[in-house]
């Protein structure tokens, strides 16, 4: 692999990524954009299924319900940023650059959206848990690739961007407190790549939990090299869980996520006596906030042996005609939900009988600690996305905000990224004397990893179980450094990284004992703000 110089290294390819690779590249940056991803499957936005929230044209209303969702713990600055922004930032990108055709218009109306933007009523508007209005913008249900696949191939062909594909990021390479790039790694091969900046877009944490809704690609890259670099990072207790994921195995085999859209057009939560629980946890009952229901269906499991998302009875039909979002009331699972229709009969389950769900990992509202402007705390380094904490999210992240801050903070990155030469640096060797590992190492420590982060760091906790989960990571950790210090193999970084991420957050989590949104705890709080 060759060493290599460029403008602005962009590691990671989900819409963060590409985002701050398309506004550097537009400021007339050479963006080098690595990404261990080989296909776009690999990426966490492209399995996003809901949507992108917009203000349409109404941004205190938006800001609103997104300071509502942060349970207190949101900045204000950083929600009055993203949903200023959302109208333009996904007319220009998605809608002008991209060509994507949301959900909802005939070609004559396609065209009137172009001309007079948002606030118009020819999108099909989806409705997700704690918005007070119908402003998702979906494609079907399956968004995220109809976003991210346009977006790659647009950046392939663009003559400033570099894409690397099947290439991680091991180490940033640092000097007197600036970042200048990283090294990385392709086919067992190291070499350095020198930036003039750098905007790390790696993702989350899923794979630190054994239900996710993430690829198992999101192993907390970009914080536990910002973190272990000298970066701050923030709010790394709240770990968000979703309420409905397909249940699969007790490892979390086979899960994939059951959008909340699917609830905002009707659906029902049911426990293993079929009955309808949501409305005695929540006067929102299935729309509460997600938080809220990931506990209750965590519960009724336990209590009822299983909990069912009910797609078809006639109580779910008429909920789906009172909610009235889709405009394609009742509620019509195979035709409004063709992809998630088609998960279920490949494992054989048919929706007509209720769709067995729980709770899984699904977004970390916390990470590298970054300005409204992406930079961290280290100079001529920038994240975006699910990797950073932007502030937006506060405790807890209303749906659909994910793609639409990964957009908006993506650009801004890039813009505030661009301009900036690298500057010749002496990267450091990553020593590898000695390549092999014990058999089954990564995996036995991942086993070990996720079953700490399940059991103590989950969604209740208890401060006890934090400090226990703290210990154990530590020394899993500990066990994990002595091989990195002699070995560079992707999958022992991963594990490094994963295992850096965990202490993060479980650390995090026993240093708050304010019980709030997603930090959820059981005994020992000093305030329960739900
Ligand atoms: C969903 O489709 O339920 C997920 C949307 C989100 O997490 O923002």
């Amino acid at each position: 692999m060759q060493e290599r110089e460029t403008d602005l290294l962009v590691v990671g390819s989900g819409i963060a990524g590409c985002a701050a690779a398309l506004a550097a590249a537009r400021r007339g940056d050479e963006v080098t954009l690595a990404t261990k991803a080989s296909r776009p499957e690999d990426s966490t936005s492209y399995w996003a299924q809901g949507g992108v929230a917009v203000a349409r044209g109404d941004p205190e209303t938006f800001k609103q319900d997104i300071l509502k969702a942060g349970a207190g713990a949101a900045d204000p600055e950083a929600v009055d940023v993203l949903v200023s922004a959302a109208d333009g930032a996904v007319r220009d990108v998605f809608v002008e650059t991209l060509d994507v055709d949301f959900d909802g218009g005939s070609e004559p109306a396609t065209q009137s959206r172009r001309a007079s933007g948002y606030g118009d009523e020819a999108f099909d508007y989806g409705r997700e848990a704690a918005h007070s209005e119908a402003r998702i913008l979906h494609v079907d249900a399956s968004t995220g690739r109809h976003l991210l696949a346009p977006f790659l191939s647009h950046l392939a062909d663009h003559d400033r961007v570099e894409i690397l594909e099947d290439t991680a990021a091991l180490e940033l390479v640092t000097h007197e407190g600036r970042v200048h790039g990283a090294i990385l790694e392709r086919d067992g091969e190291r070499a350095p790549c020198v930036a003039g900046a750098t905007v790390l877009a790696t993702g989350g944490v899923g794979s630190c939990y054994r239900r996710s809704t993430n690829p198992a690609t999101a192993t907390g890259d970009g914080i536990a090299m910002a973190a272990l670099a000298g970066a701050d990072v923030a709010d790394m207790e709240y770990v968000q869980f979703h309420p409905t994921a397909f249940a699969g195995g007790e490892g979390g085999q086979g899960t994939f996520l059951l959008s909340e859209a699917v609830r905002g057009e009707g659906a029902l939560l049911r426990n293993g006596d079929r009955e309808r629980f949501m409305p005695d946890y929540h006067a929102d009952a299935e729309l509460a906030p997600r938080d809220v229901v990931a506990r209750a269906v965590k519960q009724e499991r336990e209590r009822t042996g299983e909990v069912r998302l009910d797609v078809s009875s006639s109580e779910a039909r008429r909920r789906s005609e009172e909610l009235g979002s889709s405009g394609v009331s009742p509620l019509d699972f195979e035709s409004e939900f063709p992809d998630l229709y088609a998960e279920c009969e490949r494992r054989g389950v048919d929706p007509a009988d209720g769709i067995p769900v729980a709770p899984a990992e699904h977004f970390l509202c916390g990470g590298i600690d970054v300005d409204t402007e992406g930079r961290a705390s280290l100079d001529r380094l920038f994240a975006a996305g699910e990797c950073a904490r932007t502030g937006v999210h506060g405790a807890n992240r209303l749906a659909s905000t994910s793609l639409l801050e990964s957009l908006v903070w993506g650009l801004r990155a890039g813009e505030a990224a661009a301009g900036h030469d690298p500057e010749p640096v002496e990267a450091p060797d990553l020593l590898d004397r000695d390549p092999a590992m014990p058999d089954g190492f990564a995996e036995e420590k991942f086993v070990r990893l996720r079953r700490v982060m399940d059991d103590y760091v989950g969604i209740r906790r208890t401060p006890d179980d934090l400090r226990r989960a703290a210990g154990v990571l530590r020394r899993l950790k500990g066990e994990v450094d002595a091989y990195t210090r002699t070995r560079t193999s992707r999958s022992l970084y991963e594990l490094r990284n994963a295992a850096v991420t965990a202490l993060l957050v479980a650390r995090a989590a026993a240093e708050n004992d304010r019980s709030r949104g997603c930090h959820h705890l059981e005994e020992g709080a000093t305030v329960d703000a739900d």
